[in-house]
């Protein structure tokens, strides 16, 4: 039985994987720290506190006491860091946020940990640290796909943030023999992400009639992994006994941004020929007014320093035994539908509902960072 810390539990990918690894190993103690920054919602995992399948805690990773105690009381012997701030446009507007978050604050959780697992009797210890293929920088429309060795050029206040924790928690592993693992993911897609990445944020429009913004000529390539596959690859991971390791995870499926929008579209096109009931629910969509989506398609000025192709080659982590299980077709499918199921969700985090809805739920524990367990 593992005890796991999720730093970052209430955002995307760390919702995702509570659910997840709740399902997959019942048995394990989840604990999530999260400090529900705009992009953290406790609605995404509100089920699994209720139902004491996770115990919450709402803190900042970088206060390294707190995450100490933490580790500590909870004898926790598995960090899996999540926590982040992770939206590249928000980087070039205030990288602060970035440094401190990505860099201090995993460094942060690094001290706490390597002081926990050196207390005498403690568990031997585990410190996943999820990260991304955008440290790596752009490829030539020839370059090979990035492998563990391609060398680091970030070019983003985000990426160079998490380039640089990357780098962190390498030299913990060979400076100090922390038992770390990386893992350098291409961009995820899937339930429970906030809309203001481009997948979500082009159905919500779409569903409120409003542009659709493509940056540039919307032919910088991304490899689409579905976050299930994301977060199957990290059991992987967690089960290897390999530390001071890195492995790429992709999900081999690179398309030009523009092609992912004209998808998501058609796919919502066809979700309102199939249930006209939508229109009612969706009185300010494209569909709804007789349009087809595309026609909210708006080319607008492109992000600085925008890099223009990724393609991770997984290799690596194939030999642990991973594939991506999910085609991209049927992953958007699916990701068009959660959303067209879970629109009290969506619109909760957009308008902030949530929060409030939070602070009845928690009390005061939301404000002054103290424990708000189950
Ligand atoms: P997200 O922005 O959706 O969620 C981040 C979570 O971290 C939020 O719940 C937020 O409240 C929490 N957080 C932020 N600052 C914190 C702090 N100081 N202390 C505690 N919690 C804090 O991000 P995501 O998309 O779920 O990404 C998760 C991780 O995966 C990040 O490290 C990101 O860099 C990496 N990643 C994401 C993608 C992607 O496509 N989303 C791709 C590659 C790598
Ligand atoms: P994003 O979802 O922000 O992820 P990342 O920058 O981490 O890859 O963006 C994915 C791609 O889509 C990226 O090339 C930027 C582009 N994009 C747009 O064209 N329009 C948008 O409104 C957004 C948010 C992104």
């Amino acid at each position: 039985m593992k005890r796991l810390l999720i730093t970052g539990g209430a955002g995307f990918i760390g919702a995702n994987f509570c659910h997840y690894w709740s399902a997959s190993h019942p048995a394990d103690r989840l604990v999530v720290l999260d400090a529900l920054t705009y992009a953290g919602n406790l609605a995404s995992i509100d089920e699994l506190i209720r139902s004491h399948r996770v115990r919450f805690f709402h803190g900042d990773i970088c206060d390294s006491e707190r995450v100490a105690s933490l580790l500590r009381e909870e004898r926790i012997d598995t960090v899996v860091n999540f926590a982040a701030e992770s939206h590249v446009d928000r980087s070039i507007e205030d990288p602060q946020s970035f440094l401190r978050t990505n860099v201090m604050g995993t460094h942060a959780l690094l001290e706490a940990a390597r002081a926990a697992w050196a207390q005498p009797g403690a568990a031997s210890g585990r410190f996943h640290h999820v990260s991304t293929d955008e440290v790596y920088g752009s490829l030539g429309p020839a370059d090979a796909a990035f492998t563990e060795s391609t060398p680091y050029a970030p070019n983003s206040p985000y990426s160079a943030s998490k380039a640089a924790a990357d780098h962190i928690v390498r030299a913990y592993a060979h400076t100090y023999g922390t038992p770390c693992t990386i893992s350098n993911c291409s961009n995820n897609y899937g339930p429970y992400q906030f809309p203001e990445k481009l997948l979500p944020l082009c159905i919500v429009n779409i569903l409120e009639g409003r542009p659709l913004p493509i940056y540039g000529d919307g032919l910088q390539i991304r490899d689409w992994l579905h976050v299930r596959d994301h977060c199957r690859a990290i059991d992987l991971i967690l089960s290897s006994s390999a530390t001071g390791e890195t492995w790429n995870v992709g999900g081999g499926s690179t398309e030009p941004n523009i092609r992912i929008v004209e998808t998501v579209c058609d796919l919502i096109d066809a979700e309102f020929r199939q249930h006209p009931e939508l229109k009612t629910r969706f009185p300010r969509s494209a569909p709804a007014a007789g349009r087809p989506a595309r026609s909210l398609m708006q080319h607008v000025r492109d992000r600085p320093g925008h890099d223009r192709r990724y393609a991770v080659d997984s290799g690596k982590i194939g030999r642990l035994g991973f594939t991506a299980q999910t085609p991209l077709a049927a992953g958007l499918a699916t990701t068009v539908r959660w959303y067209l199921d879970n629109e009290n969700w969506w619109r909760g985090v957009v308008s902030g509902a949530y929060r409030t809805w939070y602070a009845r739920q928690y009390g005061d524990a939301a404000q002054s960072g103290s424990k708000a367990d189950s």
